[in-house]
């Protein structure tokens, strides 16, 4: 595997190597990426992994500080899994001087995790179609835990006419249900014990919804009555449509219960399909 630094050099690779697979990443590796490097391993001829905390993404300095990052450890997985290519470019090279472009996602990108961190999209919309200009990938691989980032992508993608699949894989959880994420590692061990109640809440939602629940906001309740166990009020609980992220009111078909939760300083977010 190489590590590649500039949009020159990852030009040059991907030029005839057939089916090229990206696999968008801020690093820290966990499962959860390294399911989507053997994804893309499996079906694609040349697999280029990006590595690079994005900082227009982080509307909270000390989020961005905070960022777990080690990228001599991240390089050997992403080796170990399979991957060609480790693109990991520095902030000048993404972002050179007098950068003034912006690609905003309407409507999609303004509620629940946009609503709670003003200009997030915008950081990932922006970066994600340039990792796609630059790469030029057949297939982007991205993880389901992002969900609503996954539909503001797919938003984009289709509205810009960009020549990518993207394929969405599932959740890597822990064996005690916590959603695998970079930010884990910032839990202390009470909080990592805590942070269990996310999956449990969600999964409550569920087992009411499957019960016979079609009240939006009752299914909801149900999630956050089981974190007010854990001490931990959400930021949002959310049942939504999964492709459009409106709101519903009644789950007649399937839906997707979001949240976003502070265990400590970590925020953490989760969703879960629940279906009628
Ligand atoms: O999901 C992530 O890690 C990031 O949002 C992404 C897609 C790599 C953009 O910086």
């Amino acid at each position: 595997m190489r590590i590649v630094r500039d949009v020159a050099a990852v030009r040059a690779a991907v030029a005839g190597a057939g089916r090229v697979g990206l696999v968008p990443t801020m690093g820290a590796f966990h499962e959860g990426h390294l399911s989507l490097i053997r994804a893309a391993r499996q079906a694609c001829d040349l697999v280029v992994v990006w590595l690079f905390v994005n900082p227009t993404q982080f509307n909270e300095a000390a989020d961005l500080a905070g960022y777990p990052r080690d990228e001599e450890r991240d390089a050997r997985l992403a080796a170990e899994c399979g991957a060609d290519i480790l693109f990991a470019p520095p902030v000048e090279e993404v972002y050179p001087d007098g950068f003034a472009t912006t690609v905003t996602v309407s409507g999609i990108a303004d509620v629940l995790e946009g609503a709670h961190r003003p200009g997030h999209f915008d950081g990932v919309a922006t970066v994600v179609a340039k990792m796609f200009a630059m790469v030029a990938p057949e297939v982007a691989y991205f993880g389901a835990k992002d969900a609503q980032q996954v539909a503001v992508v797919r938003r984009m993608e289709t509205d810009l006419n960009l020549p990518v699949r993207i394929e969405v894989l599932p959740i890597v959880r822990e064996p005690d249900g916590l959603a695998m994420s970079s930010r884990n590692v910032r839990l202390d061990p009470d909080q990592r014990r805590r942070a269990t109640v996310l999956h449990r809440g969600l999964a409550a939602g569920r087992a009411a919804v499957a019960a016979g629940e079609r009240d939006a906001g009752a299914a909801a309740a149900v999630v956050a009555r089981e974190l007010a166990r854990a001490s931990i009020t959400a930021e949002y609980i959310a049942v939504v449509d999964p492709d459009t992220f409106a709101p519903l009111e009644r789950i007649e078909r399937p839906a997707l219960i979001a949240l976003a939760a502070r265990v400590g300083p970590v925020r953490l977010i989760d969703n879960m399909e629940v279906a009628p």
